[in-house]
């Protein structure tokens, strides 16, 4: 068995290269985060970012394979169109059919999805019991399907997931997702959120709404005290949605904790090594620390 010891040796003999290709790009916090665990274990490796258009995807994944990248992540919107100039996928790539962590094996690429864990593990940190919960998600995009994807791990205990989107011929293909991966869901169109709300023990918003600080669409009075809020938008850290949910008195779980999570288990399947959670935490929040 290889010690972290002697990975950590063999990374610092030669420089490898990292990055994220995505459009835009210029807002991400990935370079710093990965930058600083690389830094703060002594590896020999660098991470970029790179804007990439959809028309520029194939000859920049010929590139990446010329130049022998190490690994990439790849966001918005390449999620799902990467995979078909990938050489194979691992389990929970196949299983959300989107992939957001590459690594280079021997010269094949291989995809994974690391926004599952991303998205779980916070969920799991707090012992969230999935047990005859109702769950609503806004937003049937990209980032949807890698967490209904982690939801279905507990398709034996959740009760009943409910789907809102503005455009919804979206939601109805993301409801048949989460049905085919065993998960009781249904969908309605976003004006019904409402109605859901209420009855919904996890409110999860995939959407990019309060990147812009745009009002959420639902205020305190529609969320319930004893709900848990999860809001994927990380950037500002204070949506108005999560202030709605403070103000309401629900349990918040902030969009930055996703962000760390698939960056923590995307380090780990490049190095081998564990990753340095607590730096990489630092570098997204500064020196203010955690959000209360
Ligand atoms: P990601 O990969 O991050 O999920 P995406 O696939 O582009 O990104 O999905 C963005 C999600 O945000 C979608 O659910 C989108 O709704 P549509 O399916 O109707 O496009 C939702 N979204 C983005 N801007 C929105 C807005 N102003 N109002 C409501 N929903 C919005």
């Amino acid at each position: 068995m290889t010690s972290n010891n002697q990975i950590k040796d063999r990374m610092k003999t030669g420089l490898q290269t990292y990055c994220i290709i995505g459009n835009p790009i210029s807002h991400s916090l990935s370079p710093v985060m990965q930058n600083t665990a690389f830094k703060e274990l002594g590896l020999n490796c660098n991470y970029f970012a790179f804007r990439v258009s959809h028309e520029d995807l194939k000859s920049c994944i010929d590139s990446f394979r010329s130049l022998n990248i190490s690994g990439f992540n790849v966001t918005i919107p390449h999620k799902v169109s990467i995979i078909k100039y990938l050489d194979y996928l691992d389990e929970s790539a196949s299983k959300a059919a989107a992939v957001n962590t590459v690594k280079n094996i021997n010269g094949k690429l291989w995809g994974y999805n690391t926004d599952i864990y991303g998205f779980m593990f916070p969920l799991r940190k707090r012992n969230f019991d999935f047990t005859k919960k109702n769950i609503l998600i806004i937003g049937a995009g990209g980032s949807s399907r890698a967490i209904i994807t982690g939801l279905s791990e507990e398709k034996d205990r959740i009760s009943k997931i409910f789907i809102v989107n503005r455009t919804i011929s979206k939601a109805m293909e993301l409801t048949d997702f989460a049905l085919k991966n065993g998960l009781n869901c249904e969908f309605h169109s976003l004006d019904e959120i409402k109605n859901y709300s209420l009855i919904s023990h996890l409110i999860v918003n995939t959407t990019s709404m309060g990147m812009n600080n745009e009002e959420s669409l639902l205020d305190s009075k529609s969320i319930n005290k004893n709900s848990i809020v999860f809001d994927i938008v990380y950037n500002p850290i204070y949506t108005n949605l999560i202030q709605n949910a403070k103000h309401a008195q629900s349990t918040i779980i902030f969009g930055y904790e996703m962000l760390l999570f698939q960056g923590v288990k995307a380090f780990q399947i490049w190095t081998g090594l564990k990753a340095p959670v607590e730096a990489m935490k630092k570098s997204l929040l500064g020196i203010f620390g955690e959000p209360k």
